[in-house]
C-alpha cells in the first residue's frame, strides 16, 4: 500500500491539474496518474534530509496555501505530512560555485529514481526556492506538468513568463528549453513526467 499522505498528495494533484481544463497537460498528467493507479513501485532506500534552504520557505509557502480554495488546504495537508520523509537535493548539475542559486534551491522526487517510490516509468518531484531565485533554463525528453503551489512565473521557449498562481497549471512538451523563477516570496512547485 501506498503511504497514505504520498497518495492523497497524488489524488488531490490529479484533481487539481483535471480541473484545468488544459488538454495537454491533462493528457501528460494521465499518463502518470495512470501508470501510478496501475501498479505500485518499490519503497525508496534513500534517508530523509532537508536542505537549509527548505526552512521557512517551505512553511512559508504551506501557510499561504491554507487559506485558499479547496483542495489546496488539503493538498498542503498532505504535502506537509509527507515532507518529514522526503530527501531534498540540489540539481545534480549545480556547482558549489554557482551562488546564488546553489544554496537557493532543492528538488526532491517523490517518485521515481531516489523517490519515496522507486520506479523508472515516471517522475513526481517537487521544487522549492526563496524569493528572487532563478531556475535555470533546462530540458528533457519527456513532457512535464507543474502544479504551481506558490507565486512565482513560468517560462518556455513557446511561452512569455507566465504566472499561474496557486494551484495553476503549466505545461511543458517534450524537449522544449524552459524555467521558472520566484517572485518577492518563495516558489513551491509540484512536477509530473512520463517517462517513456
Ligand atoms: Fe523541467
Amino acid at each position: 500500500m501506498r503511504d497514505s499522505n504520498l497518495q492523497q498528495i497524488l489524488d488531490l494533484s490529479q484533481r487539481v491539474i483535471a480541473a484545468s481544463g488544459q488538454a495537454r497537460a491533462v493528457a501528460a498528467a494521465m499518463k502518470v496518474f495512470g501508470r501510478l493507479a496501475a501498479k505500485e513501485g518499490a519503497r525508496g532506500a534513500e534517508a530523509a534530509e532537508r536542505l537549509p534552504v527548505c526552512q521557512h520557505t517551505v512553511e512559508a509557502a504551506l501557510a499561504d496555501l491554507a487559506a485558499r480554495p479547496s483542495p489546496l488546504p488539503e493538498l498542503a495537508t498532505a504535502f506537509g505530512a509527507a515532507e518529514g520523509g522526503i530527501r531534498w537535493n540540489r540539481r545534480k548539475t549545480a556547482r558549489s560555485t554557482d551562488e546564488p542559486f546553489y544554496s537557493s534551491h532543492a528538488n526532491a522526487m517523490l517518485i521515481g529514481p531516489g523517490g519515496l517510490e522507486e520506479r523508472a516509468d515516471l517522475e513526481v518531484g517537487v521544487t522549492v526556492m526563496p524569493a528572487h531565485t532563478v531556475y535555470p533554463d533546462h530540458h528533457h525528453p519527456p513532457e512535464e506538468v507543474y502544479i504551481a503551489l506558490s507565486a512565482g512565473e513560468w517560462w518556455n521557449a513557446a511561452m512569455d513568463w507566465t504566472e499561474p498562481g496557486p494551484g495553476g497549471i503549466i505545461y511543458n512538451p517534450p524537449g522544449i528549453l524552459h524555467a521558472m523563477r520566484s517572485g518577492d516570496g518563495p516558489l513551491l512547485a509540484l512536477w509530473f513526467l512520463p517517462v517513456d
